[in-house]
């Protein structure tokens, strides 16, 4: 069985055909994931809540990223495989190198996200230099929460939007490949997905992304605590885990997820 590469969502974005992404933190699910037919698995520093229990992603280590990363590609043949490059682990272009050769070599991600717009560019410029396929992750960036000062949507005032639109261009000169766009406006979303060629992920950006990315533990219905008004328990409407992937990924490619409720503003 072939992987899903960077070309087959670059056509998928360019023939308007939804890409449906999900996180996963272990072989099983990603098992699982794959035969409701999504197309990425993100091993996401999510993992740091809902599998750790921590309040936020910050204390997860890049060793924890690696095991988890391991975990996922041995139960994965067919969706590509991204890993988060964890909180101050790509302070430097040179520690970005070496955080992302650990993720690809011992973990076996094929692409690495980091969060971060113009700030970013030296980075993704050398990680694309040296062969090093780059997920950039715009909008509400979870990894500042405590300069942030909370989740909380981004890109609602003038500045802030263009800010974003233009760290989205900034990041594809740069040499990424793909873009995560978290809780921003759906107008907004629409816009960044039209100017640049790369494929956007959103999550909380509305349907008119590329495709939609969802942390699997919150569509389960099984994150506990309240839960983000973008996400959808699946299972809560079908009964199962298969049958809640499949419903998943099947709304996605309809464009009947996310639903106006999900949507911001
Ligand atoms: O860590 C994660 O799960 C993520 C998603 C929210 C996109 O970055």
């Amino acid at each position: 069985m072939s992987r899903i590469s960077l070309t087959t969502l670059r056509q998928m974005k360019q023939e308007g055909e939804k890409i449906a992404a999900l996180t996963a933190y272990d072989a099983s699910f990603a098992r699982l994931i794959e035969d409701a037919g999504v197309e990425v698995l993100l091993v996401g520093d999510s993992l740091g809540m809902v599998v750790q229990g921590q309040a936020s992603t910050t204390p997860v280590s890049l060793d924890e990223m690696v095991y988890h990363c391991a975990l996922v590609s041995r139960g994965s043949q067919r969706a590509l495989l991204i890993a988060d490059l964890p909180f101050l682990s790509y302070t430097s272009p040179q520690q970005a190198l070496a955080s992302a050769a650990r993720l690809m070599k011992e973990g076996g991600a094929q692409m690495v996200k980091l969060e971060g717009g113009a700030v970013m560019v030296d980075t993704v410029a050398q990680l694309a230099a040296q062969g090093v396929p780059v997920c950039a992750h715009l909008g509400l960036l979870p990894q500042s929460v405590h300069k942030l000062g909370g989740y909380r949507i981004q890109g609602r005032e003038a500045s802030d939007a263009e800010q974003i639109l233009a760290d989205a261009l900034a990041m594809e000169q740069a040499g990424a490949d793909l873009l995560v766009l978290e809780c921003v406006p759906r107008a907004l979303a629409r816009q960044i997905s039209e100017a640049v060629s790369m494929p956007v992920i959103g999550i909380g950006a509305g349907p008119d992304t590329d495709g939609q990315v969802l942390v699997l533990y919150d569509m389960l219905g099984i994150t506990p605590g309240k839960r983000p008004k973008f996400s959808h328990d699946f299972v809560a409407d079908t009964g199962a885990i298969d049958k809640a992937l499949a419903a998943y990924t099947s709304q996605v490619k309809s464009g009947d997820f996310p639903a106006a409720k999900h949507c911001f503003d």
